[in-house]
């Protein structure tokens, strides 16, 4: 089975855990690959959820092309999951998710749902966190300062640059990438992340710091992990 079978296996797999749920209820919605497995699997159902509460542009775009109801997350309240990908999870079900670059929405929305549902492929189980490079999103302007904040705890830097560039925007060169929420985004590798809960207070408390790509508060609550011989269910 290749990676893409893989999501579209646990992406089914989310569908039938979440169709446990009774009817009528919000269901909070991830970003990136993963996730696009589980919203098109869960499509013919639709209409068992009073409606979905997006985690950025994408998802929302997706959903509605399916004819998902979208919620102002300010127009709900706590709802019971959520469901959305990682880029590495930890044996205690702490993460890094923002390699798509919805980060902070995403960490809204976790932090309205009762039950984190992490989807992944056995490829993102880590016995630490740290391989992957930590997305830190940020306000542009201090991109300065919160690179040498990030230096000191012994990470190396990298502006993430959008993927295209625009020469129809007179660009030569590729620009920053730019998130949902207009903040850049830095890649910090090189960090070997032992105390997930107190890097994540630590990064978040610099100064031009939107949101830590690290989900140790908001970790994951229930992991449904494919591999070749099927999707396996933690609970943590
Ligand atoms: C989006 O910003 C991320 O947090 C994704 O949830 C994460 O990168 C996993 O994405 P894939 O499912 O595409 O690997």
């Amino acid at each position: 089975m290749n990676q893409d079978q893989l999501k579209q296996l646990v992406g089914e797999a989310a569908r039938d855990e979440v169709l446990k749920l009774p009817a009528g209820q919000v269901l909070g919605v991830g970003t990136g690959s993963t996730a696009n497995c589980f919203i098109d699997a869960l499509a013919p159902h639709k209409d068992h959820f009073a409606g979905a509460v997006s985690s950025s542009n994408a998802t929302t775009e997706r959903l509605l092309k399916h004819g998902f109801k979208v919620l102002d997350p300010n127009d709900v309240g706590i709802f019971p999951a959520y469901v959305d990908g990682a880029d590495e999870i930890d044996p205690a079900g702490h993460m890094i998710k923002g390699g798509g670059g919805a980060l902070t929405r995403e960490k809204i929305i976790a932090s309205m749902a009762q039950c984190f549902i992490c989807i992944c492929d056995a490829s993102k189980q880590v016995p630490m966190l740290g391989n992957f490079a930590l997305p830190v999103e940020i306000i542009p302007l201090s991109k300065g300062v919160v690179t040498k904040e990030l230096e000191k705890l012994g990470g190396h830097v990298t502006l993430r640059l959008a993927k295209e560039v625009r020469a129809d925007l007179g660009q030569t060169q590729s620009q920053p990438f730019v998130t949902d929420n207009g903040g850049w985004i830095l890649d910090v590798s090189g960090l070997k992340i032992a105390n997930p809960l107190a890097l994540e207070s630590q990064i978040n408390q610099i100064a031009g710091v939107i949101t830590v790509g690290l989900f140790a508060k908001e970790k994951a609550d229930i992991l449904l992990v494919s591999n070749a011989s099927g999707v396996s269910r933690i609970s943590f």
